[in-house]
């Protein structure tokens, strides 16, 4: 026998064998067979359901957006409880119902597998996944401490305190309270004497724990832990302290709208990942959101406005808040790219209040 034959026989006897082996196997193995290529199936289909949806909060390893929770250990929760929490949402917070029933985008079958995705436990893939789809959400807002500052402020009494806060508050607040506490839009001022009058530590702690229900401030209690907490709240009481040493953090610039042809291209981007979920293809609206491609809306409300409207969201509907997740450039990018449609938008009146 030349090799070649060899190797074929070789090959047939495998082959019987393994049909054999499948016979033998009979009925309950091939049941079996069944279910798990039906939970390869359910766990495929999941991941990309929650890379379309689900990752701009959760993040494409599950790990948790600023104060949006962690998934990685959802495994460990009770089966009917997720499937209840992405069905129904949870009532005021950014956690919206996504049960069609409810008003949301997705089928009960289609809950069914995000849910047995979240139980297979599989996050590395997922990520795989997300990035494979472009989808892999940017980085949130951080202000920057310059090594120089981050010392003068560990050479204040109680040094080591608020530079652990301070770090804890440029990485997770800056970005809606300012870079220095000042306020924006967005949230108000924490660094004034006025604000160190009306609440002690433990109104901070109790803010700082769970949030402000209708409003962008959320619950920190799951994305910080309590020596985290601690470190703001002491900064925050403190503030004054920042302020009589003349310390303060570089601002982030609020820049002019940019409209280069790159900006439109990354708002587009952005408006595919987050947005067209609800607002349809090309904004061009579906029957849980409005048309953003739309004359009226667009020639009627300034850059601005937009701009206040994505990073805010509408209070008691499902428009979710973008700001503390965006930042002004990837804001002022999917702008960019909505005036960009002014032109060619359709004339739709004004939606109903
Ligand atoms: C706009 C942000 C946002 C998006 C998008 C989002 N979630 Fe959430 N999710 C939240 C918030 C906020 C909570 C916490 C709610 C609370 O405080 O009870 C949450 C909670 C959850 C929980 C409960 C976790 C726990 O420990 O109790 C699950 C499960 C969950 N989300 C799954 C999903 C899935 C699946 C999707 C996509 C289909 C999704 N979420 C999309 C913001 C979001
Ligand atoms: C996404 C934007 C956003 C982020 C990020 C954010 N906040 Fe807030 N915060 C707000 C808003 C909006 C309010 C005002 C809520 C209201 O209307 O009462 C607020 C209120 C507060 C208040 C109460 C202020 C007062 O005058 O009563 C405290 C304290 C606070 N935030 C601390 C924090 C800390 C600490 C962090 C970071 C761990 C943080 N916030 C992150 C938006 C944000
Ligand atoms: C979960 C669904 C959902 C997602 C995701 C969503 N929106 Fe919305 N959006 C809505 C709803 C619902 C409204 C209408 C709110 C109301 O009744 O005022 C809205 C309103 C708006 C408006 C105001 C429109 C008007 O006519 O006043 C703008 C602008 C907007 N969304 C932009 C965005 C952008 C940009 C994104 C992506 C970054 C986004 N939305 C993602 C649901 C959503």
């Amino acid at each position: 026998m030349t090799q070649q034959m060899r190797w074929l026989a070789l090959m047939g006897t495998l082959m019987i064998a393994a049909g054999l082996g499948l016979a033998v196997l009979g009925e309950p193995g091939r049941q079996a067979a069944a279910a798990e290529s039906l939970h390869i199936a359910m766990v495929t289909e999941g991941t990309d359901l929650y890379a379309q949806n689900c990752v701009a909060c959760h993040g494409a390893s599950g790990e948790g957006i600023a104060a949006y929770p962690a998934l990685m250990t959802a495994a460990d929760l009770d089966a009917q409880m997720l499937f209840n929490t992405v069905e129904r949402g949870r009532y005021n917070t950014g956690m919206a119902a996504f049960g069609v029933e409810e008003g949301g985008i997705l089928t009960g079958m289609q809950i069914e597998s995000i849910k047995v995705m979240l139980q297979a436990d599989t996050w590395d893939t997922v990520a795989v996944r997300v990035a494979e789809l472009g989808l892999t959400p940017p980085q949130i807002v951080a202000a920057e401490i310059p090594a120089e500052t981050l010392t003068l402020v560990e050479a204040l009494p109680d040094g080591a305190a608020l530079a652990a806060g301070l770090t804890v508050y440029a990485e997770n607040c800056a970005a809606c309270h300012g870079a220095n506490g000042e306020g924006s839009t967005l949230a108000p001022a924490l660094n004034t004497d006025e604000l160190r009058v009306r609440l002690n530590d433990a109104d901070l702690a109790r803010i700082i724990q769970t949030g402000v229900p209708g409003t962008l401030m959320a619950s920190w209690s799951g994305a910080l832990d309590a020596n985290q907490q601690q470190a703001v709240i002491a900064l925050i009481g403190n503030w004054g302290e920042l302020n009589t040493a003349g310390i303060r953090l570089p601002v982030i610039e609020a820049v002019p709208l940019d409209s280069s042809p790159q900006a439109i291209a990354n708002g587009q981007r952005l408006f595919n990942m987050l947005c067209t979920q609800c607002h349809g293809i090309d904004g061009y609206g579906s029957p849980i959101a409005p048309a953003l491609n739309n004359q009226t809306f667009l020639s009627q409300t300034p850059d601005a406005a937009i701009q206040q409207i994505i990073a805010g969201g509408v209070t008691g509907t499902t428009m979710p808040s973008w700001g503390g997740y965006l930042n002004d450039a990837d804001i002022a990018a999917i702008t960019a790219y909505l005036r960009s449609l002014e032109a060619t938008a359709p004339i739709i009146a004004p939606t109903q209040p």
